[in-house]
């Protein structure tokens, strides 16, 4: 949080602190570590004495050198600062900050910084990161005029913090004040519900490993809370500056109404927010109808904890109370009433917290306004507000360099660049000639360009010692988990290793994928899945949770996904059939998966290994794309492509990408093309089993789609479900994506709209049904073996060659690829 601190502010700060002494008897922190950095005398702000850390025992500063600076007297002068701030301590290296930790838990860690005015130090030029645990605090200290408090809020899990001050070359390093403080247990949940940038809800996401930085406290009611008025000494500001329309709103006030209980304590919020607030002012007029609105900035591309603190202090002889909460214009709560919480009696205080999904948008607004329940009156309160910035994926709280979408510039070079190419069609033969010639090569030895990205690193510790990314888990955390990786726990086996399903001590159900023993591409793609997995979150994204390198194992964890692979619930197990509308809500998220990864960063990621199986369902059945083993950053900007060995898998193999080499985001297009038609019929990719036209599943769909006889290879189980315009539609994608030049394909962004317009098309057909799905049983009419085998088998060898070949293949290149 950065608070300017004003000197006026300051000066009513000190003196109500000389009145106030005696605020806070509840909550005593087991870990108060208050430091006055290079003083030599303890301070004492607030009702707090911040120790000197030259004299301090429990303070444990290793630092290359030394020093310690006063402010010079007419810089301070100018201004009534704290005490607190006239002194600093400055490293010209690495230094850390050393604490024993006795409550293993939710720490604040408070930075203060004031640059003031030195001879030797320019404070303001001053270029350093911080960080703590695996977290990168601040990775680019930009210096505020005045003073600043940062404040995060982390998890701490062993027995000691260590706060790292890193100056960048040439610069040096400053603090001026520090804080750690454990903080009950009750403050952060483990979880809250998320909040969609379209409004749908996606359940709880935890927030047990993850850290938070304070981006607003908010006191509605139009006045500041000082830290000496807070238990854990929090700043409240006023809403003032964020109110959007102010002349819609009246402050009220009434501190002695409010009754804490046992849930809502004074650890959450104090007295003094509790007791004021911003109402909506309706004029009495029965008909009003407005929405009250706070605006404030926040970096693009974070996910946020917001609680709102509710306290009836004002409307206590109303029988309902019932009003509506949005974030960024998207229902949080609808008709919300505190009146009618269980067990609610008047003056009592109550929050509710929740997380908001990545966006663009450098504002987070909240409203709240009329419900739309007949009996409730145009009445609304809100008594406080936070707003905490949710580490990303690398583990910092700073923005991306760029997170701009590519230029048009790099498009056009795309086009040209694959234009010029001619395009030809891949027969079986060619694959087999290009597998046959990279076999050679492998057997000379030949180390492929996509080797020297993966091991030219060296060792695998040094692989992650200097980055900072996901989390290390202990082997032992993860035997635990998985009872010791046992055989019953095993829910797949890929060219990897095992995949197991496991329980964290803390009841999070993980996926845990073991490799086998260390070889050089098992390491290549182990730490490949990592980098993409902790750079790249996204609701359709499998997510990371961390990973363990101990003892030579390459174990990588994921959320759990409850319902397995696309594939499983297609055909290749007993799920019950998914309805037209389920399958289009799935195809749209692994869309939206793709899409964020082809043009989510400045280097567009090629996912190179996109099918059914790689799209999971989780317990909503929203798809995420998994299995990050084999992506490829993609062109640098005067590149349209990427050269690289072929990589994939048999059947969803861009055929220009077969052929040439050459990785574009379009070779996932193509590959995605293939799932559509997956999606649409229910069956295998490649099923040898079928006569053989219909064995390849892509020819067979093109052939029936240019006779018309598209609707006898419908999953028959989707008979009756599909409108006309939306298979129409879904099709015209499909194909479009499977187009045989790169160039002829859609974006993924394209494809997405597409999408999206096919389950317009579809309207709300199906929609009502409980889980969103038809229950019949799973009646697919492929059967891998039977009689369709039988077929198979009595047919001339002439033209089994194809066929024998694919069923061959589509083992042999698995393999072949995967080892490559
Ligand atoms: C600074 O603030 C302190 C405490 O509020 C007060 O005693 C002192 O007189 C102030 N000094 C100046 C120069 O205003
Ligand atoms: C300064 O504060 C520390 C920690 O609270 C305490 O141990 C020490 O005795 C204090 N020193 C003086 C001179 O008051
Ligand atoms: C100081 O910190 C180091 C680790 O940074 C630790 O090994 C040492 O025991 C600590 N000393 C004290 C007195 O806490
Ligand atoms: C650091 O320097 C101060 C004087 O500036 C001195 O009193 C103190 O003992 C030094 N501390 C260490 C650990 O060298
Ligand atoms: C800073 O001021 C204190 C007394 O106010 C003095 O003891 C100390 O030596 C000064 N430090 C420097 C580096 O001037
Ligand atoms: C600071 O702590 C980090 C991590 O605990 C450690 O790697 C580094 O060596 C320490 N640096 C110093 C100067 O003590
Ligand atoms: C300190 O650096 C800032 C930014 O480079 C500059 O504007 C300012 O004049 C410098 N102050 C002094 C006292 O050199
Ligand atoms: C979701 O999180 C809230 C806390 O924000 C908790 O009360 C609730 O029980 C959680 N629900 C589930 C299903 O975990
Ligand atoms: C505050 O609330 C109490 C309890 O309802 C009431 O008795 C008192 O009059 C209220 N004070 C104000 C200023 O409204
Ligand atoms: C506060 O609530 C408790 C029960 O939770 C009740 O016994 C007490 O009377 C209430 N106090 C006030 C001032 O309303
Ligand atoms: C409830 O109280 C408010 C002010 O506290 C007053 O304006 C309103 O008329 C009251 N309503 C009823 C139904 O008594
Ligand atoms: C209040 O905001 C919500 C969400 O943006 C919107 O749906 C609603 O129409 C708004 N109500 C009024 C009266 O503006």
């Amino acid at each position: 949080m950065m608070v300017n601190v004003r000197s006026f502010e300051l000066l009513l700060w000190l003196s109500s602190v000389l009145c106030l002494v005696s605020v806070s008897t509840a909550f005593d922190p087991v870990d108060n570590y208050l430091i006055d950095c290079g003083s030599f005398t303890n301070t004492s702000a607030g009702n707090r004495v911040f120790a000197a850390d030259h004299t301090s025992t429990f303070t444990n500063l290793s630092s290359p050198q030394n020093i310690s600076i006063n402010a010079s007297l007419n810089s301070i002068s100018s201004g009534n600062y704290s005490r607190l701030y006239h002194t600093a301590r400055i490293f010209t290296g690495p230094s850390n900050y050393s604490f024993s930790i006795k409550k293993q838990a939710r720490h604040f860690i408070r930075l203060h910084f004031f640059p003031f005015v030195h001879e030797t130090y320019n404070m303001s030029t001053a270029k350093f990161s911080v960080s703590s645990q695996s977290f990168t605090l601040i990775k680019d200290y930009q210096s505020q005029e005045g003073s600043s408090v940062k404040e995060y809020s982390l998890n701490i899990a062993s027995d000691r913090l260590v706060l790292s001050f890193t100056p960048f070359a040439n610069s040096f390093a400053f603090i001026n004040a520090l804080e750690v403080i454990s903080l009950p247990d009750e403050l952060i949940p483990q979880s809250a519900k998320t909040i969609d940038p379209q409004g749908s809800s996606t359940g709880n996401q935890s927030l047990q490993r993850q850290a938070l930085e304070t981006v607003a406290r908010v006191n509605m009611g139009g006045k500041d809370v000082p830290p000496q008025n807070d238990v854990l000494w929090r700043r409240w500001v006023s809403d003032d500056a964020y109110l959007k329309h102010s002349n819609l709103v009246m402050f009220v006030s009434n501190t002695s109404i409010v009754n804490f209980t046992d849930s809502v304590t004074e650890n959450i919020a104090p007295r003094d927010v509790y007791g004021t607030a911003t109402i909506v002012n309706s004029g009495s007029d029965p008909n009003s109808n407005v929405n009250v609105t706070w605006n404030f900035d926040v970096d693009p591309g974070f996910e946020f904890l917001v609680r709102f603190h509710f306290c009836d202090i004002y409307f206590n002889n109303i029988s309902s109370l019932a009003f509506n909460v949005y974030i960024n214009s998207r229902s949080a709560q609808l008709d919300f009433d505190l009146h009618k919480l269980p067990s609610y009696a008047a003056g009592n205080p109550y929050y509710m917290d929740f997380i908001t999904r990545e966006s663009d948008n450098p504002k987070l607004h909240v409203s709240i306004g009329r419900s739309t329940l007949v009996d409730a009156f145009p009445n609304a309160i809100l008594n406080g507000l936070e707003i905490m910035k949710i580490n990303n994926s690398r583990g910092d709280f700073d923005v991306a360099e760029s997170t701009s979408p590519k230029s048009s510039k790099t498009r056009v070079g795309l086009i040209v660049g694959v234009a010029s190419g001619s395009c030809i069609s891949v027969g079986l033969a060619l694959v087999l000639v290009l597998l046959c010639r990279r076999r050679n090569r492998l057997a000379r030895g030949h180390l492929k360009a996509d080797e020297q990205f993966a091991v030219k690193e060296g060792h695998i510790s040094a692989i992650f010692s200097s980055s900072k990314i996901g989390y290390r888990f202990p082997f032992v955390a993860i035997q635990e988990a998985t009872d010791n990786f046992s055989e019953s726990l095993v829910i797949g086996i890929g060219g990897f290793g095992k995949v197991y399903r496991g329980v964290l001590r803390d009841e999070t159900k993980v996926a845990v994928k073991r490799g086998g023993t260390q070889s050089h591409q098992g390491l290549a793609e182990f730490r490949t899945e990592i980098e993409m997995l902790s750079q790249f979150r996204h609701r359709h994204l499998v997510s990371l949770i961390g990973y363990c390198d101990e003892r030579n194992e390459m174990i990588i964890i994921y959320e759990y996904m409850e319902n397995g692979t696309l594939k499983d619930h297609l055909y290749a197990s007993n799920f019950p059939s998914l309805s037209w509308r389920k399958r289009l809500e799935i195809c749209i998220g692994a869309a939206r998966g793709l899409h964020y990864l082809h043009t989510g960063s400045t280097k567009a990621i090629i996912h190179r290994d996109v099918k059914s199986a790689n799209i999971l369902l989780d317990e909503n059945l929203m798809a995420k794309v998994a299995d990050f083993g084999l992506s490829k950053i993609g062109p640098d900007l005067d590149q349209t492509h990427v050269s690289t060995a072929v990589k994939g898998s048999f059947g969803y193999l861009d055929p220009e990408y077969l052929t040439k080499q050459q990785l574009t985001e379009k070779s996932d297009v193509y590959s995605f093309g293939v799932v559509m038609f997956e999606i649409l019929c229910g069956r295998p990719v490649i099923d040898p089993s079928l006569p053989r036209e219909k064995v390849n599943l892509v020819e067979w769909a093109m052939k029936c789609q240019e006779t018309g006889q598209l609707e006898d290879i419908v999953d028959p189980t989707l008979t009756g479900q599909i409108k006309p315009d939306s298979l129409n539609k879904f099709v015209e994608i499909a194909e479009k994506c499977l187009a045989q030049c790169g160039i002829d394909r859609p974006s993924m962004g394209d494809v997405l709209w597409n999408l999206e317009y096919a389950l317009q098309l579809q309207g709300d057909e199906g929609k009502s049904s409980p889980k969103g799905e038809t229950s019949s049983p799973n009646n697919h009419s492929h059967s891998q073996t039977g009689l369709s085998n039988t077929e198979f088998s009595t047919a001339s060898v002439g033209d089994l060659a194809g066929v024998s070949m694919s069923k061959v293949f589509a083992q042999m290149v698995r393999e072949e690829m995967r080892e490559m």
